[in-house]
């Protein structure tokens, strides 16, 4: 079957609540895709920030082939030995603490949400529900998440959102003190915005939250579904700030594309969480958990997250110089391979070229091109990268 005939089915049989490329890919390779017509495409885009080691990674592979020739799902009425080793790993690798485990970022953000409520009644503060987030973030379209949520445009045609959540306006302090009263509970925040296209707080603004909540006994969250598992060259972008969250929140590359999602809190906050009080049937799947060991002892391997952090700094330079040569880029940033270029034109029609010419480059925001290639990426396929990306720009705009 041809891209064309595929992309006739999917309209066909499913709703229409995708925007999709003509484009379903058949077979991946590291930061290769290949798809129905033969085409093969440099994929900076990774599923959205999920194939953290590459599509098809051996290990991975390997390890979900056997997990699932022995047992695919038992329930959370037993214990997992696979699951209880990710617990254990996940704990160590990031703030300590306990994990609740479930099936995607939303239901990652619904459990935090749900925690912070439960620890706040636990300790008798009923009137302290409500949870603060910041405007542009993105944390989900389920229906806590999507409340929590600071962009309306994902709110049209589903209100009333759930009451109790109260967003702030984007790098303000002032408004963040005030906000964070009597009645919060949580501060849920991403410490790099991902969906609105890696927006950068400004500096000492997540610090200085993270100290306001302390001093309040408010609890922090930071919601890592993007921004986690070594993206930005830590095992969590939070780390690179110099703040330690009471609660994290995971998902999208934790097993290079199997549906897991994890919450980590610490052991005072996780003890909210008794039997019977949230669960998940799917939640810390055998399969999607042995996926998950080896993204977690690949990514803690020595060496592993600095070489992460080099090949970050190679890509920003390599999209520095572009900018140097050009009128059009506004700004570069980010963290690690988690980067965003700002531009002074719409970037659907840039993105529309380079997958056109072989490169998939993710435009969101209007303006901003987001690349997420994979942690495993290669020196070589950045330069291709950044020669792609500089053929995809608009020639009448060179300087
Ligand atoms: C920061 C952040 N939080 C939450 C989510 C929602 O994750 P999921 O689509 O797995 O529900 C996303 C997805 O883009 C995200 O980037």
């Amino acid at each position: 079957m041809s891209n064309a005939t595929i992309a006739e089915m999917t309209a066909a049989h499913q709703m229409g609540n995708y925007t999709r490329f003509p484009v379903a890919f058949l077979r991946g390779d590291g930061a290769r895709l290949f798809d129905a017509d033969g085409k093969e495409y440099l994929d900076f885009l990774g599923g959205i920030a999920v194939a953290l080691l590459g599509h098809a990674h051996p290990d991975v592979t390997r390890a979900i082939a056997a997990q699932a020739a022995s047992l695919v799902h038992v329930s959370n009425l037993f214990h997992v030995p696979v699951q209880s080793e990710v617990a254990r790993l996940l704990s160590l690798a990031t703030t300590g603490g306990k994990v609740f485990f479930c099936n995607s970022g939303t239901e990652a953000n619904e459990a935090a949400i749900k925690l912070a409520r439960k620890w706040s009644a636990d300790r008798g503060r009923t009137e302290a529900f409500e949870i603060v987030a910041i405007d542009g973030s993105f944390h989900g379209r389920t229906y806590g998440s999507l409340s929590a949520t600071g962009q309306p445009k994902f709110h049209e045609g589903f209100g009333p959102m759930v009451p109790g959540f109260r967003v702030v306006p984007f790098g303000d302090l002032t408004a963040l003190d005030a906000a964070l009263n009597g009645n919060t509970c949580a501060f849920l925040i991403e410490p790099m915005q991902g969906e609105i296209g890696v927006r950068m707080h400004p500096p000492e603004y997540f610090e200085t939250a993270a100290r306001l909540c302390r001093e309040r006994e408010i609890l922090l969250i930071a919601d890592e579904i993007q921004t986690g598992m070594g993206r930005t060259g830590a095992m969590l972008a939070s780390k690179r700030f110099g703040v330690t969250p009471d609660i994290v929140t995971l998902a999208k590359g934790i097993a290079n594309g199997l549906p897991l999602g994890a919450v980590v809190a610490r052991d005072e906050v996780a003890a909210s969480f008794g039997p019977g009080s949230h669960g998940s049937t799917f939640g810390g799947n055998p399969v999607c958990c042995a996926a998950a060991k080896v993204v977690l002892e690949t990514v803690t391997a020595p060496g592993f997250l600095a070489e992460v952090r080099r090949k970050g700094e190679r890509l920003v330079d390599g999209v520095r110089e572009i900018a140097g040569r050009r009128a059009d880029i506004v700004g570069v940033r980010g963290m690690g391979l988690m980067i965003g270029i700002e531009m002074a034109i719409e970037t659907k029609p840039i993105a529309n070229r380079a997958l056109a010419n072989g490169f998939i480059v993710n435009a969101c925001s209007g303006n901003v091109l987001r690349l997420l290639p994979p942690l495993t990426v290669t020196d070589a396929e950045i330069d291709r990268a950044l020669s792609l990306l500089e053929a995809a720009l608009p020639e009448e705009r060179r300087s």
